[in-house]
């Protein structure tokens, strides 16, 4: 099928310019046949540059991991649709599909799990730094600074040069981004941090850390570390979203791993990407405390000049359904099933996805729950606090952000990602000195003598 659609297309398409220079253009072809225009060379033969603000149709590198087509509601992992690597996979597993290519045989994922354990502590010295946050920062802002921190601990990792070491910096990185997850939120609430445990696996470990006490241990159920794995793996990759784009920039420039990922954080705090898990649950929190239907939301939602969104709702990329979305409600039902929670905010969650999806606001504009709608019900069964999310997020992410590094650092033709821009500022301007431009502003906002009260005297 998709030998047939690469042999049924031209290889390149010709563009012609006003000035009437003609370009040809190379077509890629992707696995999937997806097509695109390589422009790559375009300003070197005409003089021009493509202008794409937002990215809405530009495709920055062509990548291996993770294949989505938004119009039919599919993402796969290196192949992999992600209902089976949902049913199948700890989110351990699914991360070194990611991040290598291919599932771990049972020695290679033994071998990944006792790295793993190895790393998880932090350097006793480290744990000074959560102390000079003020209370209660943001985790995320703790989080992106001490993920960059770490590096300064680990001076081998600067230089990544066999795979053996690629591994250790890998494991080190997705071990000890969980264990700064959960100490950033001891900190934050102001209780001691907690060790990890060498005997539980990923998801129980973080669970641990997060709500053990110094002298009372706390014990997971199945459905809550179920439930947790399951939300890391559907947040494993997602292809060139902004935050691993944010990433493959700053590897571009031949970045640390360390220092790239910490960027990655960053990008995903903000609400329109990863901060949007955060701001459903607040969203539904606002319509249970001020009694307002989920009718009332929707028509603020629907006045522009609200400027609220239905957060949760909506992608670049999906256009009829988010897979991740419906893997994620039912999760939502069974979890709350099992735990015997009656969350209020799930069913206004369940409302507003019926009121929206039966107006033609959002029908028109292809605007369908995405992975954070039903994410924060979840993560609030497990006892998470919302300013956890989108750490919780990142520690998910970290698997995909790893791996597209290693795709920029592993290609010897990699350049670094230097875009172009149309310039719309002043023209060329004649140099002033102070006194020429401070006399040059008095006249130009003189106020005509006229229209002045005080009979000109400049103020
Ligand atoms: N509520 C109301 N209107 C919306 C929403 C929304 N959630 N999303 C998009 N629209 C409208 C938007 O105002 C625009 O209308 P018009 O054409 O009349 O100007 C139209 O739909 C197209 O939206 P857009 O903002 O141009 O779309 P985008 O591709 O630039 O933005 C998005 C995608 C996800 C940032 C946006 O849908 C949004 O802000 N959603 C809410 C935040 C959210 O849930 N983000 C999580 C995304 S999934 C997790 C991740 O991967 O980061």
């Amino acid at each position: 099928m998709t030998e047939n659609l690469v042999d049924d297309i031209t290889q390149s398409a010709s563009l012609t310019l006003p000035d009437g220079q003609r370009a040809d253009l190379p077509i890629v072809v992707g696995t999937e046949g997806e097509r695109a225009i390589d422009i790559s060379k375009l300003r070197a033969q005409t003089g021009y540059i493509t202008l794409d603000d937002g990215y809405t149709n530009t495709g920055s590198c062509q990548s291996a991991i993770t294949y989505i087509d938004g119009e039919a509601g599919i993402l796969r992992y290196r192949g992999y649709p992600i209902e089976d690597i949902a049913k199948h996979c700890s989110f351990i597993e699914a991360a070194q599909l990611v991040i290598w290519g291919e599932l771990p045989s049972p020695d290679q994922r033994s071998h990944f799990s006792d790295i793993l354990t190895e790393n998880s502590a932090l350097p006793e010295d480290f744990r000074r730094h959560f102390a000079a946050f003020p209370p209660h920062a943001h985790p995320m802002s703790i989080m992106s600074a001490l993920i960059n921190a770490l590096q300064s601990y680990d001076l081998p990792g600067l230089t990544i040069d066999s795979d053996e070491e690629f591994e250790r910096v890998s494991a080190t990185l997705m071990s000890k981004v969980r264990t700064i997850a959960a100490a950033s939120y001891k900190s934050s609430i102001g209780e001691p941090i907690i060790y990890p445990r060498y005997d539980l696996r990923y998801v129980e470990n973080f669970l641990h850390m997060m709500f053990s006490r110094p002298y009372r241990n706390f014990v997971p159920t199945a459905e809550a570390t179920r439930a947790l794995n399951l939300f890391l793996i559907l947040h494993a990759d997602h292809e060139q979203n902004c935050s691993t784009s944010t990433v493959r920039m700053v590897a571009s420039g031949q970045a640390n791993l360390y220092a790239s990922v910490a960027a990655g954080v960053c990008a995903l705090w903000g609400s329109l990407h990863g901060g949007a898990n955060q701001a459903v649950i607040e969203m539904l929190d606002l319509i249970l405390e001020s009694g307002m239907s989920t009718k009332e939301y929707i028509a603020k939602v629907k006045d522009r000049s609200s400027g609220i969104k239905l957060m949760g709702f909506g992608h670049r990329v999906y256009r009829n359904f988010d897979p991740r979305s419906r893997i994620l409600k039912d999760a939502c039902d069974d979890l709350l099933n099992a735990l015997n929670i009656d969350d209020p905010r799930l069913n206004i969650a369940r409302e507003l996805e019926e009121v929206a999806l039966a107006d033609d606001y959002f029908v028109s504009r292809r605007l369908y729950p995405n992975v954070d709608f039903y994410s924060g019900t979840i993560l609030t069964a497990l006892g998470i606090p919302p300013e956890m999310f989108t750490v919780i997020f990142a520690i998910g992410r970290t698997a995909g952000w790893i791996a597209n590094w290693k795709e920029i650092h592993d290609n010897p033709a990699s350049r670094i990602y230097r875009p172009r821009q149309i310039y719309v500022g002043p023209p060329q301007r004649e140099w002033m000195n102070r006194f020429q431009r401070e006399k040059a502003t008095s006249q130009e906002f003189r106020v005509p003598d006229e229209l002045r009260s005080d009979g000109g005297v400049v103020a």
